[in-house]
């Protein structure tokens, strides 16, 4: 059962495998040009550096996060001083030199709305099936109504266990609608060994986006 407390022990026993130092470059190549200021989510975001290249891009950037030590571990590897004020059960941390802010707490109580863009990367695929329709539901809910949506998704053969879950393409259409499209994939178990290490033959990485009906 992938539970909040299944997440919690990940990051006390350090087991995160899914963090990447590096921006990551699908980020860099997919992400559309957006008017400076806008707001921009990121939920599940993990201590994940996509957030800082989004925010130097000019954007005011929010990722939301469940673990406290997550959160801990990006504030003090990147130096940053911030603010921190409470919301209900959520911790607000707002840096103070970038226009960023850390939400601290379970995703599904973030209850903020009008978000001009989305980045999930390895967000939908580390929720299970049980949840994932919900957290997409609960993901368009804090978007405005001509938000742009940049999503990784991930779909491999085999009977490999999530997280990251395996998730169809149909699947992903089902749930984001009929505006999604897939603009970019990857077989990575042709081209990194330890896929097909793991019995991969498929591993796909897809670039999944959203764009806005006057666009
Ligand atoms: C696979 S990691 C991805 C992190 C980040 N997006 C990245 O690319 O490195 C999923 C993250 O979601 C967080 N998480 C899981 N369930 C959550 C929830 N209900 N609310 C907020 N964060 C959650 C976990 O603690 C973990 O850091």
């Amino acid at each position: 059962m992938i539970t909040n407390e299944f997440w919690l022990d990940r990051w006390k026993a350090g087991q995160i495998g899914f963090h990447k130092d590096d921006i990551n470059p699908k980020l860099i190549e997919f992400w559309p040009t957006l008017a400076k200021g806008s707001r921009v989510l990121v939920p599940l975001c993990g201590k994940s550096n996509d957030m800082i290249w989004l925010a130097e891009q000019g954007y005011q950037v929010t990722g939301v996060e469940l673990s406290s030590l997550a959160v801990v571990q990006f504030l003090g590897d990147n130096d940053f001083t911030y603010e921190t004020h409470h919301e209900g059960d959520l911790k607000i941390h707002t840096v103070n030199d970038l226009p960023l802010r850390i939400v601290e707490g379970d995703y599904f109580h973030f209850t903020e709305t009008d978000f001009d863009a989305c980045y999930d990367r390895a967000a939908m695929v580390a929720m299970p099936d049980s949840k994932r329709a919900d957290y997409v539901r609960h993901t368009q809910a804090r978007l405005s109504p001509s938000a742009w949506v940049l999503l990784i998704g991930l779909h491999y053969d085999g009977n490999q266990q999530g997280p990251p879950f395996s998730v169809q393409n149909d699947a992903i259409r089902a749930m984001w609608g009929d505006r999604i499209q897939k603009i970019a994939s990857e077989n990575l178990a042709l081209t990194h060994e330890r896929y097909q290490e793991r019995g991969h033959k498929v591993f796909e990485e897809s670039v999944w986006r959203i764009s806005p009906l006057h666009q």
